[in-house]
């Protein structure tokens, strides 16, 4: 199967919410009326006992890998750009694999209005878009609201897997994490490694380990006596 063999199931004028079961697809388009899928949601999830989730999965590479080495384990994929998706989804198809969902959707309004409380065992944001320019910074994702929502979605001591190439967005993000109490870092200060030979490979990773950029990687575990 190609990527294009994917076809929305919409047209933009009529967008709407929808799961695609036969797909495994869940759709949460930019600008339409939110809708209440918790429930449904939760009894696909909840079909396997371990559930993680990559956010910013781009074309899937290293979302199918772990996968296709973790088959009970159900990896859920978020990404917000539908070509990325048909990636993801041809990678399935070839590959077989019966253990991933795919979320095409922006990350924080899946996160926020799409998933029950405590549901998933380990979260990952491997490279999300740093956004270096500050007039941009108002688009990163690891911002409080969002490391709130996590913090939510994460079963008892879940972790969190975060890795950039970018120093000062690694800096940043470790700031959000540590703040408001939300999480505790498995690292000792400064908080990230940048060995990630276990890691995994990813389209972005290979193409900044071409480039020489250095690796920040980080991680983190729920605390879960947290006051809101
Ligand atoms: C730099 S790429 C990294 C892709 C992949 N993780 C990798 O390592 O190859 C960032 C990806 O995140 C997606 N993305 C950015 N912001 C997002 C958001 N708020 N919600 C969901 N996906 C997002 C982009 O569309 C892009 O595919």
């Amino acid at each position: 199967m190609r990527p294009k063999d994917l076809k929305s199931p919409f047209a933009w004028q009529s967008r709407r919410v929808m799961i695609e079961h036969y797909q495994r697809i869940l759709y949460v388009p930019e600008r339409c009326q939110r809708v209440d899928l918790k429930k449904e949601l939760t009894k696909i999830i909840n079909e396997f006992e371990n559930v993680q989730i990559e956010f910013c999965s781009g074309n899937g590479d290293w979302v199918c890998q772990k996968a296709q080495h973790n088959p009970k384990i159900l990896w859920v994929a978020v990404e917000k750009k539908f070509e990325r998706v048909q990636k993801i989804w041809s990678k399935i198809q070839n590959t077989g694999l019966k253990n991933v969902f795919i979320v095409c959707g922006e990350a924080l309004e899946v996160a926020t209005y799409y998933l029950e409380d405590c549901l998933v065992d380990e979260i990952y944001i491997n490279f999300p878009d740093p956004w270096p320019k500050n007039k941009h910074a108002k688009f990163r994702l690891i911002e409080l609201p969002f490391t709130k929502q996590i913090h939510r979605l994460l079963k008892p001591y879940g972790k969190i897997n975060f890795v950039t190439d970018d120093k000062n967005y690694s800096s940043k993000s470790i700031q959000v994490f540590l703040e408001g109490d939300y999480f505790d870092s498995q690292f000792s200060d400064p908080f990230y490694r940048s060995d990630i030979q276990e890691y995994g490979t990813s389209y972005f990773r290979s193409l900044w380990e071409e480039k020489k950029r250095g690796f920040y990687f980080s991680k983190f575990q729920k605390k879960c006596k947290h006051k809101s």
